[in-house]
């Protein structure tokens, strides 16, 4: 591996995660500089964005890796921003990392894929608060700030009142706060995944300390390694990879009916995780780095969709389609200017598949194309199904989210 140049962006250089990412690259023969996130100036202008650091232009660097404090969220994804900008390969982009500092926007994002995720509401009327909480089957229920980190801005509801008043209160200090289902089976435990790339490389377990639910370390939680369930495993990775997060921290609770996801962390801390078992991970963030960096800062949809008239889509072979039976070569689809760039058969993916495989029905093909030519493939009007509510609050038009993903999702599992 060539010797690149990395900077770690964090205003602590003496912070245990900060500490153990340059020594690992140091390790591994990269030259480290850990860059102090708020003594950067941006300059944006048209073919020529620029970065300065202390006031004078910044040298080269081949890599970033963001160490955004949730207290500077909107300058820190500024810079990251920037660095994507100027080519510099960045270990989570910008959008990534600010799309996983809301917890409702996050949770919003992979409520339409079929994993595990904690029933979660948001109500702006005070009037819908109470048909929020019902619901969701009553209290308790979890309150919680948008923006909340390290168990603050969580609080337990014990009863209908006093969920009601909580929420009331922080509405009248104008708090965004959204609700969400007490998953009381986890006891006060819960799982952090440490995903880098497609990978779980380290996991360990939170219990909170005393009558507290909040198993947050920062709240006193005790962490312990423990050997993931392959389907927490999975739950996580594809969790990140909604996100697209390269390096995330997935928080989950153990459900009656397996994982439940409560946030996905772009910066995820180090040392509890390290400590509790026993791996290595900022060697593997620097392995996964090393890996990443030649593929950049790669917006797929964006590149694909480019060149006038072309479009990327995914769709599914109905039983009476053409196409249904034949092999990609005898489809025809190749002749009209579709490639089919995988397919999703149950559970396994078929990446570039060969001229000789034959496509099947209920196949998710993900297609690149002409547009005209992928759109005899697709259904005239999309319209999903929607599952319907277990128990339906007193009144109607509750503005409540309560809906649930459908169950056919899931596609590209
Ligand atoms: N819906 C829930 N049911 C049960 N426990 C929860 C729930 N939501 C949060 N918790 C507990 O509170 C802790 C903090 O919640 P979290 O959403 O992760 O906020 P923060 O960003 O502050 O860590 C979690 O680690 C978990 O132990
Ligand atoms: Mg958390």
């Amino acid at each position: 591996m060539q010797q690149l140049k990395i900077g770690i962006l964090s205003r602590g250089p003496r912070l245990y995660s900060t500490r153990r990412l340059r020594e690992a690259a140091e390790q591994r023969g990269h030259k480290v500089k850990v860059l102090n996130t708020m003594k950067f100036g941006m300059y944006i202008e048209a073919g020529r964005p620029d970065l300065t650091y202390y006031g004078k232009q910044i040298s080269h660097y081949d890599a970033v890796i963001p160490r955004i404090g949730t207290s500077i969220t909107f300058y820190g994804t500024a810079l990251v921003r920037q660095f994507e900008q100027i080519g510099t390969y960045c270990l989570n982009t910008a959008d990534a990392i600010m799309a996983s500092r809301d917890k409702l926007a996050s949770m919003q994002e992979l409520s339409s894929h079929n994993i595990g995720i904690a029933e979660t509401a948001f109500v702006y009327e005070q009037k819908d608060i109470l048909h929020a909480i019902q619901a969701m089957g009553g209290a308790p229920v979890v309150i919680k700030l948008l923006s909340g980190t390290q168990g603050i801005g969580v609080i337990l509801a014990e009863s209908n009142k006093v969920a009601e008043a909580i929420i009331e209160t922080l509405s009248s200090v104008k708090q965004n706060v959204l609700v969400q289902k007490f998953v009381s089976e986890s006891k006060g435990r819960d799982i952090r995944a440490f995903v880098v790339g497609d990978r779980v490389v380290a996991a360990m377990r939170r219990t909170a300390a005393g009558q507290e639910f909040r198993s947050n370390v920062h709240r006193g939680g005790a962490t312990q390694a423990v050997d993931l369930d392959p389907e927490y495993e999975r739950t996580a990775v594809r969790a990140a990879q909604i996100l697209n997060l390269h390096v995330a921290g997935v928080d989950m609770l153990e459900g009656k009916d397996g994982p439940v996801i409560m946030e996905v962390n772009s910066s995820p801390g180090l040392e509890g995780i390290e400590k509790a078992s026993g791996v290595d991970i900022a060697t593997e963030i620097v392995k996964y780095l090393e890996e990443q960096i030649r593929f950049g800062n790669f917006d797929v949809r964006e590149r694909l969709s480019l060149t006038k008239g072309y479009s990327v889509t995914e769709f599914t072979v109905e039983p009476n389609a053409q196409i249904a039976g034949k092999t990609i070569s005898e489809s025809g689809l190749r002749e009209r200017d579709i490639v089919i760039l995988r397919i999703v058969r149950g559970p396994d993916h078929i990446a570039n598949p060969k001229g000789t495989r034959i496509i099947e029905a209920g196949d998710s093909l993900l297609c690149y194309g002409l547009k005209s030519a992928l759109q005899s493939h697709l259904p005239t009007l999309v319209r999903p199904k929607r599952r319907k509510k277990k128990k339906k609050p007193a009144s109607e038009g509750s503005t409540a989210a309560t809906d649930h993903p459908s169950p056919n999702e899931e596609k590209n599992a």
